[in-house]
């Protein structure tokens, strides 16, 4: 397995809400290469399992591998992009993909070659000197995802990256990603709250629960690949798509009163 994750539990200590669990149980596997999608009602925990695997958060309790290595044991290669692009808006487009390989000390040369990959991967050749202002949200999107990709990480999470884009660009990012995914052979996790997305770009959906946040189901999505957008329109899409949204609806009656939001009376 890739990403291994054993009775994971989160609370939060000193929020508002004073030791509130926002994660409990939590058990999750994924193999090397596969692509995972994470759907779940909002504040269910989705970001906060991305931080935690990325090591941006701790966690109260669990273990966490990756290659079957506990991941404070490993030098891992994670790297993580945000619904906020997350560019730094005084570098370049060129420079802002090399960041990550100049803060590594790799020479000059080297980072060049590897921008120079990824733009085309992201296709943005002819940008490489615009600053991320002078760019379309979509295109700071793919900008965001060759500068992580450019580290040649081995799991690459997402959470809500096409959240901020246009359903037209959304798509065109969406195939996009496929391709890299396909061509990197990287390990992905995304987060997502489009069910369609999710089913689309997946090998498997994992639906969470909230309250505590905590895995309700895991879907296994057998759309034969390459997958176009036509298969959007197939019975069997269709049907997934039909199950998720139940399985979600039933998540989503808890969560009415915001007020009574997980109290444990
Ligand atoms: N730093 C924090 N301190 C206290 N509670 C927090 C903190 N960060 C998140 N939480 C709580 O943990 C729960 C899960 O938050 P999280 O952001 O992981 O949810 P999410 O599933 O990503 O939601 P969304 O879909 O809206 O992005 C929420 O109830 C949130 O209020
Ligand atoms: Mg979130």
């Amino acid at each position: 397995m890739k990403l291994t994750i054993k009775d994971l539990r989160k609370e939060y200590i000193n929020g508002a809400r004073e030791n509130f669990v926002a994660l409990d149980s939590l058990n999750l596997e994924v193999a090397a290469g596969e692509f995972v999608s994470v759907l779940g009602p909002s504040g269910c925990g989705k970001s906060t399992l991305l931080e935690i695997i990325a090591g941006l958060q701790a966690r109260s309790s669990g273990e966490i591998s990756i290659d079957g290595l506990a991941i404070e044991k490993r030098q891992s290669h994670l790297a993580i992009v945000f619904q906020q692009y997350g560019l730094f808006p005084w570098l370049t487009v060129q420079k802002n993909i090399e960041y990550g390989l100049k803060i590594r000390g790799i020479a000059r040369k080297t980072r060049n070659e590897i921008s120079r990959q990824h733009i085309e991967m992201v296709n943005l050749n002819g940008f490489e000197k615009f600053y991320p202002h002078e760019l379309s949200g979509g295109m700071q999107q793919r900008v965001a995802l060759a500068r992580a990709l450019a580290n040649s990480p081995d799991i690459l999470l997402l959470d809500e990256p096409f959240a901020a884009l246009d359903a037209q660009t959304r798509e065109i990012c969406q195939r996009e990603l496929l391709n890299l995914w396909k061509q990197t052979g990287v390990t992905i996790v995304f987060v997502t709250h489009d069910v369609g997305e999710a089913i689309f770009l997946s090998d498997r959906v994992v639906v969470m629960s909230k309250c505590p946040g905590a895995i309700k189901d895991l879907i296994p999505i057998e759309i034969e690949r390459p997958r176009d957008f036509k298969v959007r329109l197939g019975e069997s899409f269709r049907k997934t798509e039909l199950h998720v949204r139940l399985l979600l609806s039933e998540n989503g009656k808890k969560t009415l009163d915001p007020e009574s939001e997980c109290r444990h009376e």
